[in-house]
């Protein structure tokens, strides 16, 4: 079943939104096509850097999500293995299995019509050996529909392992700053790259990435100025996530930006909506109304013909007991 959104737009022969204008509403019954060169490429995202076009990036785990993130705009979908805190609901993102990243990066490759999908490389999925790494990032190519595949950090094994992927002919963004993935070694989720000594690694770092081969880099955590001084030290675009506005691009996690958990949020995050607020008094309001048995109303229920109700209620006789409610 598609998502309410989509269905609605596939009805009304839409011409999608002025953001979007290569987008056009089809025939009548039609579903909307964005035309093959409409797609959003590695080779399109490197040509924005240096252009000030910045770079959208959002992460999203599912169908509904994915479709309507696709169609206002964004660049680039992540299926990010944050989906193991937001969706999964672990402590952190280390228990998440290469099983549940196919899982959730099949539906948003589905449904991306413009954007890139990118998906995280979780713990333990490209630890191991080159040859191990290789085969899980080609599984979100062949069996997830991925476009590309994130892995973080920059050590020398790394470095060379985004080397084999790029020659393995899958397109790599690399990930610097604060990487999840090292959160016990690093002590927590903190910020990065604030003493100058620390800002100067962090571009190295980054910079040792772009070397390697990646078409774009994440730059997580870290003060505006090293977020800057990293943007202008590179070729590739840096998407930047609590890395301030000099970034190529911004990308931050879609159930924090429409604020749809009622827990901690980091101080980058900008709440677009309240779908936490939105959702609790929905839900509350659906729960009053099946204790009053105001749901489901006449409008929600399908009727018998009255001819078929009187002939069955004659046949039937009157109830037995109050109760069976026949
Ligand atoms: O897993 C994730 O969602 C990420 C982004 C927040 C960069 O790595």
């Amino acid at each position: 079943m598609c998502p309410p959104v989509m269905r609605g737009l596939r009805r009304r022969n839409v011409d999608f939104t002025p953001t979007l204008r290569q987008w056009r509403g089809g025939e009548k019954g039609q579903t909307m096509t964005a035309s093959p060169s409409d797609r959003i490429s590695i080779p399109s995202l490197r040509a924005r850097k240096g252009t000030g076009e910045k770079i959208v990036a959002l992460t999203a785990y599912d169908y509904a999500v994915a479709s309507i993130v696709d169609a206002a705009g964004v660049d680039i979908l992540l299926v990010g293995d944050s989906l193991g805190m937001v969706i999964l609901g672990y402590e952190n993102t280390l228990p998440v299995t290469m099983e549940d990243m196919i899982h959730h990066t099949k539906p948003v490759a589905r449904a991306a019509r413009r954007a890139l999908v990118v998906g995280d490389m979780p713990f333990m999925s490209y630890h191991l050996s080159d040859e191990q790494a290789v085969a899980n990032a080609g599984r979100f190519v062949k069996e997830g529909g991925a476009h590309a595949i994130k892995i973080e950090g920059s050590s020398p094994r790394r470095l060379r392992l985004i080397e084999t992927l790029v020659e393995a002919d899958i397109p790599v963004m690399g990930h610097v700053g604060l990487t999840p993935q090292s959160v016990v070694r690093l002590g927590g989720f903190k910020v990065q790259g604030t003493t100058p000594a620390d800002a100067r690694r962090i571009l190295r770092d980054a910079q040792a990435v772009e070397r390697a081969g990646a078409f774009a880099v994440i730059v997580e955590c870290v003060p505006a100025e090293t977020g800057g001084l990293i943007t202008s030290h590179l070729s590739i675009p840096t998407i930047g996530i609590g890395a301030g506005p000099l970034c190529d691009g911004q990308i931050i996690v879609f159930h924090d930006l429409v604020g749809c958990h009622g827990g901690y949020l980091p101080k980058f995050v900008k709440m677009y909506a309240d779908l936490h607020g939105v959702i609790s008094d929905a839900v509350g309001r659906y729960r009053d109304d099946v204790r009053a048995g105001a749901f489901p109303g006449s409008e929600q229920s399908y009727h018998l013909k009255p001819e078929a109700a009187r002939m069955l209620k004659r046949e039937l006789g009157k109830p037995r007991s109050k109760k069976s409610g026949v």
